[in-house]
């Protein structure tokens, strides 16, 4: 089973609550979208590994570390997964991008693909997928089968705010991806929006309605 990790840190904290505040317009939510997740990049970056590396500083010689392994890529799920993808580059420059677009039909609740464009070495990559909602899952769940499909291998999930219900799904659907997550709120409404949630997000970034 795979793990969900509740990013706790004080600065997150904090900044979701102004995100969710109905108050918060659009300039200022994207900010903060952003900076919450430059954050949480740095929370879910921590186990990439390192390796040794000879430098001359104006000092001496030093052996010191650098990140090795496999090439990042960040995968924002369109539309309101595009909020997160500066806060992400901002700490993982080098990172390719790709973009699955899917909406949640709002009778169906199910998710409808209409793009879908990799990094062409999506294979050799580790992926971040990035949403801020987890809501019922159904989005996640399609768009990391999607991934799956064209041959990536370690996936990771980030999203801002989830809820139980969407998580178990994610989980019981890939049990071998791990979930980053700012919140888990309390559930989901008769409407499938996370309570108390921030809204909806695509909307609130980009200003529509
Ligand atoms: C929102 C959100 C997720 C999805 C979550 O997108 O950004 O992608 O809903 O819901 P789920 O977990 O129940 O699938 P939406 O479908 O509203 O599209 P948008 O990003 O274009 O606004
Ligand atoms: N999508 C959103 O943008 N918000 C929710 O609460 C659920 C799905």
């Amino acid at each position: 089973m795979s793990k969900v990790f509740e990013l706790n840190h004080p600065l997150i904290q904090h900044k979701l609550t102004l995100i969710r505040d109905k108050e918060t317009g659009a300039k200022d939510f994207r900010d903060l979208v952003k900076e919450v997740s430059m954050l949480m990049a740095y929370e879910v970056t921590r186990d990439l590994p390192l390796e040794d590396v000879e430098v001359e500083t104006p000092v001496c010689n030093a052996t010191l570390k650098r990140i090795s392994g496999r090439k990042l890529g960040i995968v924002p799920i369109l539309r309101a997964g595009l909020g997160m993808v500066d806060g992400f580059l901002s700490l993982l420059p080098a990172a390719k991008v790709g973009h699955i677009g899917l909406y949640r039909d709002p009778k169906t609740l199910k998710p409808v693909e209409y793009y879908c464009k990799l990094p062409s070495d999506v294979e050799e990559r580790d992926l971040l997928l990035v949403d801020p909602m987890l809501a019922t899952g159904g989005s996640a769940i399609a768009a990391i089968g999607f991934l799956k499909d064209r041959g990536a291998v370690n996936i990771k999930l980030v999203s801002l705010i989830s809820c139980p219900e969407g998580l178990k799904a994610v989980q019981d659907a890939h049990p071998d991806v791990d979930i980053y997550v700012g919140s888990i709120d309390e559930k989901l409404n008769e409407h499938a929006y996370i309570v108390p949630g921030l809204g909806d997000a695509g909307d609130r970034l980009f200003g529509t309605k």
